[in-house]
């Protein structure tokens, strides 16, 4: 019975992770796809995150989805113990990359919103500061801890980061099953609605208030 069990808690284990990683590599894939067009065409009839004449605008938004995408794409990777145990210097390559991508995606967000705002105005435009602030302080902290040799410190900042590198992926996961179960109810194209204002800050913060508890039971 018990054997039973544990496969079935091995299979589930396993499905799960196997869908997160079909999603991860489709939104990845989307995000560094849109970047790199944003990068070398005139997107201004596709979308409105696109901004004819100001090339430093779009090279901030456009390398944001692509850096976004590879952070997202490594960060998986840094959770594997035997990577971490066998492979040192894999694991501090990676972190570098990650937490480097996470610095301009982060910067690159927030001089979008500074000089143009989101879609839905100042509420989405704060939720979205906040992350990406965040995301700049969990990047700092996660080298500046590592390098100092505390790695309980380092090990909490770069689980952090690796909450809201995964948020933006968080958010879209969000909308695909929200949209599945009531087909869009409280949400509408400007991002406007009472689900939408909910979204702007509840991709990130209640999975970094629950990765606190579980720091702290840990510690405790
Ligand atoms: C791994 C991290 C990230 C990835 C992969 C990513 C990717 C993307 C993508 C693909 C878009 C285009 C919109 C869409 O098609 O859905 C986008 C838009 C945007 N992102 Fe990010 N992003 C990340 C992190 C951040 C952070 C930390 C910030 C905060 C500063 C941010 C701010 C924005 C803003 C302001 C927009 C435009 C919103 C709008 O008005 O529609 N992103 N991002």
């Amino acid at each position: 019975m018990a054997a039973i069990a544990t496969t079935l808690k091995r299979g589930a284990a396993l499905a799960g992770a196997a869908l997160v990683g079909v999603s991860l590599l489709g939104f990845a894939a989307y995000s560094a796809r849109f970047g790199l067009r944003g990068l070398v065409l005139d997107l201004a009839d596709e979308t409105y995150l696109f901004s004819p004449g100001s090339p430093g605008l779009n090279a901030a938004i456009f390398v944001h989805m692509i850096l976004g995408a590879l952070a997202m794409l490594l960060a998986p990777l840094q959770l594997v113990p035997r990577v971490r145990a066998r492979h040192a210097w894999l694991h501090r390559l990676a972190g570098r990359v990650i937490a480097g991508a996470a610095v301009v995606v982060a910067l690159g967000g927030l001089g979008y919103i500074a000089a143009r705002g989101t879609i839905a105005g100042p509420g989405m435009d704060a939720g979205f500061a906040l992350y990406g602030l965040l995301m700049l302080l969990a990047a700092v902290q996660a080298v500046r801890h590592a390098r100092a040799g505390d790695l309980v410190r380092h090990r909490a900042w770069a689980l952090r980061l690796f909450v809201l590198v995964m948020g933006s992926l968080i958010f879209r996961l969000h909308y695909v099953l929200w949209f599945s179960l009531t087909g869009g109810l409280g949400s509408n194209e400007q991002l406007t609605g009472p689900f939408d204002q909910l979204q702007y800050v509840a991709f990130y913060l209640p999975y970094l208030v629950a990765l606190e508890f579980w720091l702290r039971r840990r510690a405790g």
